[in-house]
């Protein structure tokens, strides 16, 4: 069995920015013109007004101030809210994939590596563009890899647990290099007409070059440990399918973007993710006093406050747990790859971080790092 590391991480953020405030005028308007084509049944009362969000509500309950998107222009348009993306013929790299090989040329660069030192891609995210080809064989066509490729999607977690798949593959000698992938076009699948959920999602893509720890950089995190888990809940759910076309669906039903029990996930996924990353840190040997930081999933600012009490029995200060949603909103899977990316330079030689990640399945994975090199 191999040792192995995360030699570097890179990231694609999309050049165009939605502020809360673009946002909640953006829906404001649209609730306004809701209300006007409506008016006669809402003054019947069989049908309820929309009512305005608010800038204030939205950033005390999330933490949330801006978000990325690739498509600025669709989705802030109060008469089409969703992004507006032009059908690229199959000749041309899909969108998906070519925010993947952005993300993944970044890691490789900050590694030193090229396509050659690679045998594997995983792409792993909330959602996939398509159904086949996968998204990893493309990309890894783009980046010139040879090997293998696959998609897998386990929601928010889609990340940590495609860092486990390619640890493994690594470890056991299938593979020198896998690159992880984590493309999330989030703005495509968030219903930007419903008040409760239109500022919770934002557009990027997270690439982690996980490798052999004797092939891989002085400075690279061993991974010392991966641990994950699932347990069935409705509560985070997105319906849409191949079948939904067998099914007479309209592709804009309500139930076939995200939808959530906001409050219930709260409820129930802080304590499962504090119980498995003490769990996880004992296994290995390790209390949560050891380590230097954590970068956690980035889903709702008080849900990481009360994750990190819970596990420190103190509130946690912004270096030990970084927050980057106020900047990107909820990633999806990238998240916590994207605190780590912009949150680990100043590591010593032997301090040890962790990873983790919840969210939709219910889905929690955390991966246990530890600086490596000579200390100054
Ligand atoms: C989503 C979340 C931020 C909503 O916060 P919340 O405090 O639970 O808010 P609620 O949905 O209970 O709504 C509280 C009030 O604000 C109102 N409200 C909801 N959205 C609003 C908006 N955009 N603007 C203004 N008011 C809003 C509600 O109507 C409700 O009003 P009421 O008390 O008069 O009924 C919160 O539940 C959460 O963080 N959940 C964790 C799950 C998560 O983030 N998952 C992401 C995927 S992993």
């Amino acid at each position: 069995m191999h040792r192995v590391a995360i030699s570097s991480t890179g990231i694609f953020v999309p050049s165009e920015v939605i502020t809360n405030q673009e946002l909640v005028a953006s829906y404001n308007r649209y609730a306004e013109l809701q209300n006007q084509v409506h008016a006669d049944a809402i003054a019947a009362g069989q049908q309820v007004a929309l009512t305005p969000s608010n800038v204030e509500f939205i950033e005390k309950a999330s933490g949330i101030k801006q978000r990325y998107v690739l498509e600025k222009e669709g989705v802030l348009d109060p008469e089409r809210m969703r992004p507006r993306f032009t059908p690229r013929p199959d000749s041309q790299i899909s969108l998906m994939a070519e925010i993947a090989v952005a993300a993944a040329q970044d890691a490789l660069q900050r590694a030193g590596k090229t396509a050659a030192d690679v045998d594997g891609v995983i792409c792993a995210a909330a959602n996939m563009q398509r159904a086949y080809p996968a998204m990893a064989v493309e990309i890894q066509s783009a980046l010139g890899i040879e090997g293998f490729g696959f998609d897998m999607n386990v929601a928010c977690s889609s990340a940590t647990f495609g860092i486990e798949m390619a640890v493994n593959s690594v470890k056991t000698g299938c593979a020198r290099a896998v690159l992880v992938v984590d493309p999330e076009i989030t703005s495509a699948h968030l219903a930007w007409k419903d008040r409760d959920c239109h500022f919770i999602f934002g557009d990027v893509c997270t690439a982690i070059l996980v490798e052999r720890l004797d092939i891989a950089p002085a400075n690279a995190f061993e991974v010392l440990g991966t641990k994950l888990q699932t347990s069935f809940s409705n509560n985070i759910r997105n319906n849409f399918g191949f079948m939904s076309r067998a099914e007479d669906r309209d592709p804009d039903d309500r139930d076939l973007l995200f939808v959530q029990e906001g409050r219930k996930v709260f409820k129930e996924v802080c304590p499962m993710a504090a119980e498995h990353m003490a769990e996880h840190l004992g296994a290995l040997g390790l209390t949560p006093a050891d380590v230097r930081r954590f970068w956690l999933h980035q889903a709702n600012l008080s849900m990481n406050q009360l994750i990190s009490r819970k596990l420190l029995g103190r509130d946690a200060t912004a270096e030990e747990a970084p927050v980057i949603l106020d900047e990107f909103a909820n990633t999806a899977s990238a998240g916590s790859i994207i605190s780590f990316h912009r949150n680990h330079a100043d590591f010593e030689p032997g301090q040890v971080g962790m990873i983790c990640s919840f969210g939709a399945g219910y889905s929690i994975g955390s991966v246990v790092v530890r600086r490596q090199g000579v200390a100054a």
